[in-house]
């Protein structure tokens, strides 16, 4: 089995999928662009079927970015895989990603098809695409809530057909970790053929759970590609975050034994990105790419960061594309942090007692107000050699 983990990144189809998220071509553009220099192995670039628009936007990636694979979602139908096929024609390596719903809720109540329909579309879709392009994933759409052994069939048979991969979606986040990673286990072993596709999971967040789910999908089922959003962008709850699994990943690599290509430095800035193009505001205390994600408020914390930064910090700030960690000042700091603070703003206080005085005053202030800024702090120095 491979040690590296693909990412998948679908921020521009199932992200885009998210209420009030939808982009324009040249927003797209400009975050496919964002995700090629991150690295990401597969870009989802769209659904080229769905509307003229997304066509475009698709074809437009496919030409421009020509260092990670472009990918477009079709539902197993000649129509759908034909489109895709189109808007990716100019792409350096294209994926056709086509999906049918297996499960007996979806089946029965939203495609009213049968078992066996289900399964000689799915077959005869990924047969018709694999004419079109050499590289085919197959999602059978709500996944982790189908009769594994009928699941196991459908996946047989696609992966006959020419499935490169097969992504098995947690589409309603309802797995639970060590649930979702023995059922993709527990898959594969029923599948005759599993050893010649890649195994892919997909998992939405609607229980706080799609990270996890995701991981214990790699780590327990063996799969090796991981499918997810930037900021966790995605419908309801949204889906699986790119910037999460990949630094757990690359955090924990002592336990997970796998490398991912991505060039974290490129973390921060495709947050930023993707917040301001789609006006979903990045709550501060998000892991990694939260404001407060490295930041230290209580004097213990700053204080054992000043002496060394692993004491508090299991990453660095810089190496997903931060500035800096930061100190924040305020009314839990301790003077350690303060002094340095007063050195970085090229401060210098005569003696020890001055510093002191200057902290009490600071002390005094952090009290009545939130965070203390650098003026602050300037001029709280400057009221000190006045009344001095
Ligand atoms: O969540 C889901 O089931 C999907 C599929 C179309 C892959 O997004
Ligand atoms: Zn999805």
């Amino acid at each position: 089995m491979t040690d590296k983990l693909i990412i998948f990144d679908t921020t521009l189809r199932d992200g885009e999928q998210s209420p009030g998220a939808s982009m324009t071509r040249e927003e797209k553009l400009r975050i496919a662009r964002q995700l090629e220099r991150m690295k990401v192995d597969v870009i989802e670039a769209g659904f080229a079927a769905s509307s003229n628009g997304d066509f475009e936007a698709v074809k437009a990636i496919a030409a421009a970015v020509k260092d990670s694979t472009i990918c477009s979602l079709a539902r197993a139908n000649d129509r759908d895989i034909s489109r895709a096929a189109e808007a990716l024609a100019g792409a350096s390596r294209a994926r056709i990603h086509t999906f049918i719903a297996t499960s007996e809720l979806h089946m029965e109540k939203k495609l009213r098809m049968t078992r066996e329909q289900v399964l000689d579309q799915a077959t005869l879709a990924v047969r018709f695409a694999r004419n079109l392009c050499g590289d085919i994933e197959f999602s059978p759409e709500d996944g982790y809530r189908s009769d594994i052994d009928f699941l196991a069939r459908v996946c047989e048979s696609v992966i006959k057909e020419g499935a490169g991969t097969i992504n098995i979606p947690d589409t309603v986040g309802y797995g639970i970790p060590e649930l979702y990673g023995d059922f993709i286990r527990r898959l594969r072993e029923k599948v005759p053929n599993s050893d010649q596709a890649i195994w892919s999971v997909h998992c939405h967040n609607d229980l706080g759970m799609a990270v996890a789910n995701s991981l214990a999908g790699v780590k327990l089922g063996g799969a090796r590609q991981i499918e997810c959003t930037i900021n966790g962008l995605g419908e309801r709850a949204g889906n699986c975050s790119l910037e999460e699994v990949v630094m757990a990943v690359r955090t924990r690599r002592d336990y997970f034994g796998l490398d991912v290509g991505i060039d974290t430095s490129q973390i921060v800035p495709a947050s930023k990105l993707v917040s301001q193009t789609t006006g979903f505001v990045v709550q501060p205390n998000k892991a990694v790419v939260g404001a407060n994600a490295f930041a230290h408020a209580s004097g213990i914390h700053q204080d054992g960061v000043l002496k060394a930064r692993d004491t508090y910090e299991i990453m660095r700030a810089e190496d997903v594309g931060w500035a800096a960690n930061k100190i924040v000042l305020g009314k839990l700091s301790g003077r350690n942090a303060f002094k340095q603070r007063l050195q970085e703003l090229g401060i210098q206080l005569e003696s020890e007692a001055e510093v002191n005085a200057a902290f009490v005053r600071f002390k005094d202030l952090a009290d009545r107000k939130n965070e203390i800024f650098d003026e602050d702090i300037i001029a709280l120095v400057m009221d000190e050699s006045v009344t001095a």
